[in-house]
């Protein structure tokens, strides 16, 4: 189970919840956010778009989500995107087959196992049904995640929810490199939803059937896999490996490279990227991973996966896939479309090669309010706030009146009138009683909010108050611009406002 109190403060402040829920026959794996938690969600794609696509240099993109049979011939996946289940003979109840035997052995069970195996490891190891217990299970079987529509009136035109948001980005690179210029490396990111027909949908936002990825794909010459302008960023800096059959460990990214731990230069950069944005969601490196896949764990089109994990209470996690696919997909999609998806850099003709990051973003969510869950007591009373950065949290400050009479309303409004137009994310709330509000927005994770009371209406300062420490400082009207701008940015911290 989820840890209770996270998806309890979600579902208490709207953060997300099972879609269609007024409808008791709504398909499980589906979730709507809230108004504060789309915003939350807007923002973790916003900062992964600012840290790890722009200042990259790559280019975004909005694919279709609905996309023909061919596409999907090609990719592999109607023929190899399948899991394994297994159907209870009592009850009738279909599990991930995988999935029931990880949790009896604590272990991780690689989903690609030939199905003869996964039989004879139910078996070994005494493996109930979750529902009636009973230990009588039919054969293990491959059950095709796709999701299938049929376009037009007919219904003759099969299509497919793109699974992964990745297909669209190999079907445009050609049309995208020649607007690049042809130039190489090059790195082509989407965000948006994705869809499968998940087995057993669990654990909230961990496993649903319908998803937001934040993915990239770089293609590369593979020859100049070693050639990394930025390079000297990163070399020195530690990403935590966990190789086959180890512990995860702390090395430097020339050190990686030097021992040729990744395929290039190229990997380790990246990974060193991926570390970095996280510790952006101010998630502890301490708690990240990159997890090396061996050959049965590796999804059907990679040569190379790193999975970046992150503990929870939970335990770890996968919130991105780092895939080396070689080339794959193109080689793939050329052979089916029939079209040369080849370039040709000095003279030479090749298939690029690809690596690809691929995020969740609902696991980031999931996984960033988790670790940002604060419960604490102070002067007898229990108070639970979210330790979100400012990048995530769904407001930067909350703008109170005191009261609502007495002109303060106006005065307070005003004041977040300037803020809002200043571009700052604002919240206004003048309801209830001012510990109420603080409580409302702690829960929601605002850094900031601004009480405007009676002293205001005379001196024009207001009380700046802090999320984390509930420390208060009296601060100019015409300063406070400045001071959010750079609590926010990190140039000043609260306790040094003067
Ligand atoms: N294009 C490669 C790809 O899709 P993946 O490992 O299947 O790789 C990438 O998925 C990421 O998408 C995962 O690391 C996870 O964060 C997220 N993801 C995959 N399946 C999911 C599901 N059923 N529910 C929520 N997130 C999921």
């Amino acid at each position: 189970m989820p840890k209770e109190e996270t998806v309890n403060l979600a579902l208490r402040r709207g953060l997300f919840y099972p879609a269609a829920d007024v409808y008791a026959n709504a398909p499980g794996g589906f979730w709507d956010f809230g108004p504060e938690g789309s915003k939350i969600r807007r923002n973790i794609i916003q900062l992964w778009r600012s840290e790890l696509v722009e200042k990259e240099g790559f280019v975004e993109i909005h694919g279709a989500q609905i996309l023909p049979e061919d596409v999907f011939k090609a990719s592999g996946h109607l023929e190899n995107f399948n899991d394994p289940i297994v159907q209870c003979r009592k009850c009738n109840s279909l599990n991930r087959a995988d999935k029931l035997i990880a949790d009896k052995i604590d272990d991780i069970v690689p989903e690609s196992l030939a199905t003869p195996e996964l039989d004879k490891m139910i078996e070994e190891h005494k493996i109930e049904c979750p529902k009636c217990k009973a230990r009588d299970f039919n054969e293990v079987k491959k059950f095709n995640m796709m999701m299938r529509v049929d376009i037009g009136a007919t219904g003759d035109q099969p299509c497919y929810l793109r699974p992964e948001t990745c297909q669209s980005i190999f079907l445009d690179f050609k049309r995208l490199y020649q607007l690049h210029r042809g130039d190489l490396p090059l790195g082509i990111s989407q965000a948006g939803a994705s869809f499968r027909n998940e087995i057993s949908p669990r654990n909230t936002l961990l496993r649903a059937r319908e998803f937001g990825q934040m993915e990239t794909e770089i293609f590369f010459n593979p020859d100049k896999i070693d050639e990394v302008p930025q390079w000297g960023e990163v070399k020195d800096y530690k990403i935590n490996l966990m190789l086959l059959g180890k512990k995860a460990k702390g090395i430097s990214c020339e050190e990686v490279a030097k021992k040729k731990i990744v395929s290039g230069k190229l990997v380790a950069y990246y990974i060193a990227r991926v570390q970095q944005l996280y510790e952006k969601y101010n998630i502890p490196v301490e708690k990240m991973r990159f997890r090396e896949l061996d050959k049965d764990e590796k999804a059907f089109y990679a040569k190379e996966t790193w999975d970046f994990e992150v503990e929870t209470d939970l335990g770890w996690i996968e919130l991105m896939a780092c895939n080396y696919r070689t080339d794959y997909d193109l080689a793939g999609h050329s052979k089916i479309s029939k079209k040369d998806l080849m370039v040709n850099e000095g003279g030479k003709k090749f298939t690029p090669h690809v690596f690809e990051l691929s995020a969740g973003i609902a696991r980031t969510f999931y996984v960033a309010l988790d670790l940002a869950f604060r419960k604490e007591k102070r002067g007898g009373e229990e108070r639970i706030f979210l330790d979100f950065p400012a990048r995530v949290s769904p407001y930067l400050v909350a703008v109170f009146p005191l009261v609502k009479k007495d002109g303060l309303f106006e005065k307070a409004r005003e004041l977040f009138e300037e803020l809002n137009e200043s571009s700052f994310s604002v919240f206004f709330d003048e309801k209830g009683s001012i510990g109420k509000r603080y409580a409302r927005v702690d829960e929601i994770g605002v850094p900031y909010a601004v009480t405007f009371d009676y002293d205001s209406m005379n001196d024009k300062t207001v009380t700046l108050r802090d999320r984390n420490s509930m420390n208060q400082k009296r601060v100019k009207v015409k300063e406070l611009s400045e001071i959010l701008w750079k609590l926010s940015t990190q140039k000043l911290s609260f306790k040094d406002i003067k």
